[in-house]
């Protein structure tokens, strides 16, 4: 499946064949794509906690709602930031270039998130966004489908996957076989009204 029908034929199901399983290699080949997706100074600060026992399942869809397609799903996929990821041995984020410029791209890097808890959140925000989305279209090209997912209880959900204090849950991502054809598209708005050339 090419990149375009990837994009095209992703959509939010709701409904998943709840006894499909997926493979470990599967769910590795989705983790692979996830941890290729672009980051700010190459942070990498998203953490992916991946649940397939069906008993965390239900108990995350109690906590979702009890929105059915997440005990369904054959993954779940919490996608989570280190807040404090700018300084943890940060050399680490460019182990494969020369020690010049590694030194130079970590000071600069600890300057953007040194005391600027935001900044810290932002990034979570905006590296998580981007991993969603990689993980859904790895997916789709996978045969498989999802659905992204922020409807649950983030203290909860938390404490079930004991979540460290510095980090941040972002968003869900639930992965499995479509059990039933997604409705209609609410509709896209119009490019002419969302994008703009050279300002607003
Ligand atoms: C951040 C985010 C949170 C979402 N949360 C939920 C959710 O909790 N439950 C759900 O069924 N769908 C959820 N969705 C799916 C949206 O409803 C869906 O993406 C939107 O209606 C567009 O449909 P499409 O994804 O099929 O194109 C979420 C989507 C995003 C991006």
């Amino acid at each position: 499946m090419d990149v375009f029908e990837a994009i095209n034929t992703r959509r939010s199901i709701k409904k998943f064949d709840a006894d499909h399983k997926m493979t470990s290699d599967e769910i590795d080949q989705i983790l692979k794509s996830a941890i290729l997706s672009p980051t700010s100074y190459n942070i990498q600060n998203w953490r992916f906690v991946t649940i397939t026992k069906q008993e965390l399942k239900n108990q995350l869809s109690r906590l979702s709602h009890d929105q059915r397609h997440v005990s369904e799903a054959s993954l779940v996929i919490i996608l989570c930031a280190d807040l404090n990821s700018w300084n943890k041995n940060p050399e680490r984020y460019w182990k494969n270039i020369p020690e010049e410029p590694r030194n130079t791209m970590v000071e600069s890097l600890k300057k953007s998130y040194r005391d600027k808890p935001q900044q810290q959140r932002d990034e979570a925000m905006r590296s998580c966004g981007m991993a969603a989305q990689t993980i859904m279209l790895a997916a789709k090209s996978m045969g498989y489908d999802t659905c992204p997912m922020k409807g649950f209880d983030y203290e909860k959900v938390g404490k079930l996957i004991n979540l460290p204090d510095d980090h941040v849950i972002v968003m869900m991502v639930v992965v499995g076989k479509a059990a039933k054809p997604p409705s209609v598209r609410g509709g896209q708005l119009e490019l002419s009204e969302i994008v703009f050339e050279d300002h607003f």
